[in-house]
C-alpha cells in the first residue's frame, strides 16, 4: 500500500481493498492459533485519539498495534487538553512533536480525519467521523464475508436499519460495490439518505424484497444520539415494522449471515433469537475486526520498518 493515511473506503482501490482483506485472513490465522506476539511494529507508536464512545473500535486498534509490538497511547477527548481549548490541528502537530507514528481518530464531525492528516506527519486511520465513513468497520464486515463465502464477488447484502445516520453503511456500500457485490437497503423513509442510490444502492420498498435472496443481512443500530426526535414512532414500532426477525430471514438464502457492527438495541434492529442463532457472525465480526486494524496498520507503515 502506498498511501499515507485510510480515511475512507471512497478513496480506496479495489486492489487496495483486496489487499487488506487478503492480509487480514492472514492475521486472523494467526489470532485464531492464539499467535499475540508479532514483530510487524515493532519500534513504532500508535496513538488512539477518541472524540467519540466506542468500545470495539477503540480497543481492537489497541490490541492490534500491541500483538504487532508497537508501543500505544490512548487518548480520550474528555480527559485530555482538548478539554481545555486545544484544537484537532495543535493537538496533531503535538502529537508529531512526540514522534508518534500513526493516529487512529474517531470524530463527530465528518472530515475531521481528513483536516488532521493533511497538517500531521503521522499516518491517520480514521475510526469513525460523523455521519461519513467508518472504513475499517467496513473492512471488517468485507473480511467476514471473504472467510464465509471465500469471494465478495456476486454476493447479495442486504442491509436494513438507520441507513441516513450510519457511517457503517456508507463505508460498506462503497467497498461491497467495488469488490462486486450487489447491496439492497430498507429503512422507513425518514432514515434513508436521499441520493443514497446514486451511490449504487438498490432502495427497496419492504424489508422483505431488501433481503429476498440475500446471502448476508446486516443489521444497523438505531443511533438515537444522532436523532432530534420525530424520525419513526418508537422503538417498539420499529422493531415491530422495520427489525430484522425470522420471518424477514425466510426470504433470504438458506442459511444467509446475520451481522450487525454493534453495538446492537437487542430485539430493536434484530431479535435476540437472530443475534443468538447459528447463522449469527456478530461475534466473529469483532475477531476480524482485530485482524484487519492489523493489517491496515501494518500496511500503512510496512514501507519505514
Ligand atoms: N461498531 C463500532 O464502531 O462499535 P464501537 O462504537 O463500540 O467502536
Amino acid at each position: 500500500m502506498k498511501r499515507k493515511d485510510i480515511l475512507g473506503l471512497y478513496d480506496l482501490s479495489a486492489e487496495e481493498i483486496d489487499e487488506i482483506l487478503t492480509t487480514g485472513l492472514s492475521m486472523k490465522k494467526l489470532l485464531r492459533q492464539n499467535i499475540k506476539k508479532l514483530p510487524h511494529l515493532q519500534g513504532k507508536s500508535v496513538t488512539t485519539l477518541f472524540y467519540e464512545n466506542s468500545t470495539r473500535t477503540r480497543c481492537s486498534f489497541e490490541l492490534a498495534a500491541k500483538y504487532m509490538g508497537a508501543h500505544v497511547v490512548n487518548i480520550a477527548a474528555e480527559s485530555s487538553s482538548v478539554k481545555k481549548g486545544e484544537t484537532l490541528v495543535d493537538t496533531g502537530k503535538t502529537l508529531d512533536a512526540m514522534k508518534n507514528d500513526v493516529i487512529v481518530i474517531r470524530h463527530p464531525m465528518g472530515g475531521a480525519p481528513r483536516l488532521l492528516a493533511n497538517t500531521v506527519k503521522a499516518h491517520v486511520v480514521n475510526a469513525g467521523d460523523g455521519m461519513n465513513e467508518h472504513p475499517s468497520q467496513a473492512l471488517l464486515d468485507m473480511l467476514t464475508m471473504r472467510e464465509n463465502f471465500g469471494k465478495i464477488e456476486g454476493l447479495k447484502v442486504a442491509i436494513l436499519g438507520d441507513i441516513r445516520h450510519s457511517r457503517v453503511a456508507k463505508s460498506n456500500l462503497f467497498g461491497l460495490k467495488k469488490l462486486g457485490a450487489e447491496v439492497t437497503m430498507y429503512a422507513p423513509r425518514t432514515l434513508i439518505p436521499t441520493d443514497i442510490e446514486k451511490l449504487g444502492a438498490k432502495v427497496c420498498s419492504s424489508r422483505e424484497e431488501a433481503a429476498e435472496g440475500a446471502d448476508v443481512v446486516m443489521g444497523l443500530r438505531i443511533q438515537l444520539e444522532r436523532q432530534h426526535g420525530g424520525l419513526f414512532p418508537s422503538l417498539g414500532e420499529y422493531a415491530r415494522f422495520y427489525g430484522v426477525n425470522d420471518e424477514v430471514m425466510k426470504h433470504a438464502k438458506k442459511g444467509a449471515l446475520v451481522m450487525h457492527p454493534g453495538p446492537v438495541n437487542r430485539g430493536v434492529e434484530l431479535t435476540s433469537t437472530l443475534i443468538d442463532g447459528d447463522t449469527s457472525r456478530i461475534e466473529e465480526q469483532v475477531l476480524s475486526g482485530i485482524a484487519v486494524r492489523m493489517a491496515m496498520l501494518f500496511l500503512l507503515t510496512k514501507e519505514e520498518i
